[in-house]
Parts: C-alpha cells; sequence; structure tokens
C-alpha cells in the first residue's frame, strides 16, 4: 500500500481527495494535517475529523492541527464564495468523538520523516506553510520523503486567485518558496493539469445510482458538498455542469503518476511582485540558471484520472 500523509485546508475538493483515499484499497493514509485556507484551521481540523468518521476506513487516521495563518503575511479569511460557510459547501455531517493530536502538524510531518525514510509520499492540498515549518525546525527532512506532491500553481496555464498566480501558493508565497528551495522531490500538479480534470453532473449522477454499500453516504455527501462546487464554477468559470477535481487529480497522481505527463523545469516563487505574488516562475531557457528541479504535471488523461476518481466509491 501507498503511505500517504495528506495536508489539508479541508475544502470541498480536499473532502472528496481525503474520501478517496480513506476509501482506497491501495492507500494506507498515515495522517492528515490541517491547515488554513478556504477555511480556517479549526473548521479545517472539524471537517477533516467529521469526514474519518464518515469514511470510516477500518484504521486509525490520526488528524495533526497545523498553522493558522501564513509564515509572513495576513490571511485574508475562509474563501466563503467557493467553498461555502463551513469550508464543505455548507452539507452537513454528524460530529466525531476523535480528538485531533496534541503534536502540531508540522511535528508530524517530523515525526513521519524520520520514523520511516524514505517511505512516505506526502500530498499537499493547500498552502505549503506546515511543510515549511517543518523544514525550518528540522531541515534534514528534505531527503526523507519518497516524494512530495503538491496541488498548486500553474506554469502555462492561467492563475485562479490573480492572472498567474493559484490559491494554494499564492496564499502563503514565502512558504511554498521555501519548500521549492528544500531539496524535497516536488511533484507540482498545478491548474495546467487540474483545470482538465472536470467532474460532469452527469457522472456524479451515474456515482449515485452505483455507489457500493460501503460508500452510499460517502456519496450522499459528495453530491451534498460539490452542489455548492459546480454552482460556483458554473457561475464564475464557464464550466458549465461542471467542475475541476484540483485535489482529488493530486492525490491520485501521487499513487498513479502514469495518469499525467511530467516535465522537470526549473522553477522558483515570486513573494515580492505586485501582480505576481505566489506565481510559479520556471526557467525555460536552453541553459536554465534559476530556480530548483520541480517535476511539473503539464498534461493529463483527464477521462481516464475523472474515471478512477469515480469508481473508487463503486
Ligand atoms: C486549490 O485551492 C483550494 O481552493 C482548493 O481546495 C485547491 O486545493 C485550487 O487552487
Ligand atoms: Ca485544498
Amino acid at each position: 500500500k501507498h503511505q500517504l500523509i495528506l495536508d489539508v485546508d479541508t475544502g470541498i475538493d480536499d473532502a472528496f481527495a481525503i474520501l478517496y483515499a480513506l476509501k482506497s484499497q491501495h492507500i494506507h493514509v498515515e495522517g492528515i494535517c490541517t491547515g488554513f485556507g478556504n477555511t480556517d484551521v479549526a473548521q479545517a481540523t472539524d471537517n477533516t475529523l467529521r469526514l474519518i468518521k464518515l469514511a470510516n476506513p477500518g484504521y486509525d487516521v490520526p488528524v495533526a492541527p497545523g498553522a493558522s495563518g501564513p509564515l509572513e503575511r495576513k490571511w485574508g479569511g475562509p474563501v466563503v464564495h467557493v467553498h461555502g460557510d463551513n469550508g464543505i459547501g455548507n452539507a452537513e455531517l454528524p460530529p466525531s468523538s476523535q480528538s485531533p493530536l496534541d503534536e502540531s502538524a508540522a511535528d508530524f510531518i517530523i515525526r513521519k520523516a524520520n520514523e520511516q525514510p524514505g517511505e512516505m509520499i506526502l500530498v499537499t492540498l493547500g498552502s505549503l506553510t506546515n511543510l515549511a515549518l517543518a523544514l525550518e525546525k528540522d531541515p534534514s527532512i528534505g531527503g526523507k520523503f519518497k516524494n512530495v506532491v503538491m496541488m498548486g500553481g500553474t506554469v502555462f496555464s492561467h492563475g485562479n486567485v490573480t492572472p498567474v498566480a493559484e490559491a494554494n501558493f499564492h496564499v502563503d508565497p514565502e512558504a511554498a518558496a521555501l519548500v521549492f528551495k528544500s531539496g524535497l522531490p516536488l511533484t507540482m500538479v498545478g491548474l495546467d493539469v487540474t483545470l482538465q480534470a472536470k467532474l460532469r453532473m452527469q457522472q456524479l449522477d451515474w456515482l449515485d445510482r452505483n455507489a457500493r454499500q460501503d460508500c452510499r453516504e460517502v456519496v450522499e455527501f459528495l453530491r451534498a458538498s460539490l452542489a455548492y462546487y459546480f454552482n460556483f464554477y458554473t457561475q464564475v468559470n464557464d464550466f458549465i455542469d461542471a467542475c475541476p477535481l484540483h485535489d482529488p487529480l493530486a492525490l491520485l497522481v501521487a499513487v498513479d503518476p502514469s495518469l499525467v505527463k511530467i516535465q522537470t523545469l526549473k522553477a522558483e516563487i515570486e513573494c515580492s511582485g505586485s501582480l505576481t505574488s505566489g506565481m510559479v516562475v520556471t526557467d525555460r531557457r536552453p541553459h536554465p540558471l534559476r530556480g530548483s528541479d520541480v517535476n511539473v504535471c503539464l498534461e493529463v488523461n483527464a477521462e481516464r484520472a475523472i474515471g478512477k476518481l469515480v469508481t473508487g466509491f463503486i
């Protein structure tokens, strides 16, 4: 089984990714770190605990609460227009009796990296703040992850919070910059590919009719939660009865890189531009001089990816 640590800002699409991972026979979720982004860290933590209860994976999944804001900047607050008042599209879930760990997300990341060096894949679905804090505290973890797969950024596509920046990097550019310079093996699943991975309403209807017994409630939740997301993407983004599954695609790539075409590019993060803060700057000159090697996903077999995500619940 793939041993994954998820770092999330639970979020509608984070929720989909978490549920997919917890329901997969091929994935063991070693723990979930939470942070701010789509919602605040307390809400992200609470949502995550409720999702674990809903998925009932049959093993313990510790939840480590992380950063409540960016390394150096002031946080703008929850993204209610995209993810609803509670982060999960105002869908309701029963509370969980599980408590979060006393250990911080950064400490959890450090501990896991040291316990089983070279084994863990860290999948970041929110800002890179927790990972940056872990690296500041223990830079040696740079060599101890099998891979770090990040949902974030854009190279040839456009941004989503600004013309050139994607939300997860834009919300804490200093953290992203630190991670890019860390020497960690990095795979970037950005808007270049996630905007191609569109879930259509009909596919969700089909899933609803075909969900396996132990996923019925999960799928019911997904429908309720995704309704908000469909609405946002239809109104604001020229998507017709469809929405992109950013975070679920990153999770899939972590366990099945054959879904994407990857190019290793030298990349760094812009932190100070007045128009370009949080932008991924790649040095594509014939003899690049700047940046660190990042495996950037540039093409995706979207049909196969969405097919895998949907069939994960049937
Ligand atoms: C990313 O930002 C968040 O809104 C989503 O959960 C996803 O991780 C997309 O830019
Ligand atoms: Ca997210």
